[in-house]
């Protein structure tokens, strides 16, 4: 899969696409990221961005002509199956959403800034809006890394244990069950027995019931 980023902050996305998970999959080659400095396709000697909003009003607007120009060049190199804008008016982002972005190969993820960006990007260049919730961020960066992190992860070979994207919460619209680990008991708070009795199937039964649970108390609108 080939990511290709668009932003005047490139440098936000340095530590976490050089870390972890998502190092480890471009490391492995099982996706590209290219990070593309908006600025560059400025038109004006000041590479500016941004202008006035026609009409008056707060804030600037990110102006047509850099973005086109830069989604233009990366459109005459290859085809791109979605030029998704972070925004929060878009389609809020679940486990389904990322899922459904696995199944392509090239997209765009523009990152928006000030008040937004001239809605004829918008209207004739994005294919889809995605949010990471319900409240505003200063920018899009933050949620382009989110969004790449979630897709990423469920990649095919990018996870050592290929079952571990598929038992993560949300998967099956369960949230994970508690996980513990070495010391058995510390200072008398001990795990349950039932996670050191080697039978497996008592154990999934067990962790499914915890998930059942969980669920229910925290997130009862998952099981409808
Ligand atoms: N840009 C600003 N706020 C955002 C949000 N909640 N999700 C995606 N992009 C954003």
């Amino acid at each position: 899969m080939r990511i290709d980023i668009i932003t005047i902050f490139p440098e936000m996305f340095e530590s976490p696409f050089n870390h972890s998970i998502i190092k480890r999959a471009k490391d492995k080659n099982l996706v590209e990221i290219h990070l593309h400095q908006l600025r560059d396709y400025s038109v004006n000697k000041h590479k500016h961005v941004d202008d006035y909003p026609f009409g008056g009003g707060a804030g600037m607007v990110m102006m047509i002509e850099p973005i086109s120009k830069c989604i233009d060049s990366l459109k005459a190199e290859r085809d791109y199956d979605e030029i998704i804008y972070t925004s929060p008016d878009g389609e809020v982002l679940s486990q389904k959403v990322a899922n459904r972005l696995t199944l392509y190969n090239n997209i765009i993820l523009l990152c928006g800034h000030y008040k937004g960006i001239d809605e004829r990007i918008r209207e004739h260049y994005i294919t889809s809006e995605i949010s990471i919730g319900d409240y505003v961020l200063s920018g899009g960066e933050l949620a382009a890394c989110v969004i790449t992190d979630a897709v990423i992860r469920l990649l095919p070979g990018v996870l050592n244990d290929e079952t571990s994207a598929l038992s993560d919460s949300f998967q099956d619209n369960l949230l994970s069950p508690p996980v513990y680990t070495r010391p058995y008991e510390f200072n008398g708070l001990k795990v349950p027995d039932i996670l050191l009795s080697g039978n497996d199937k008592l154990i999934n039964q067990w962790k499914h019931e915890q998930s059942l649970q969980r669920t229910q108390q925290r997130r009862p609108d998952l099981l409808k």
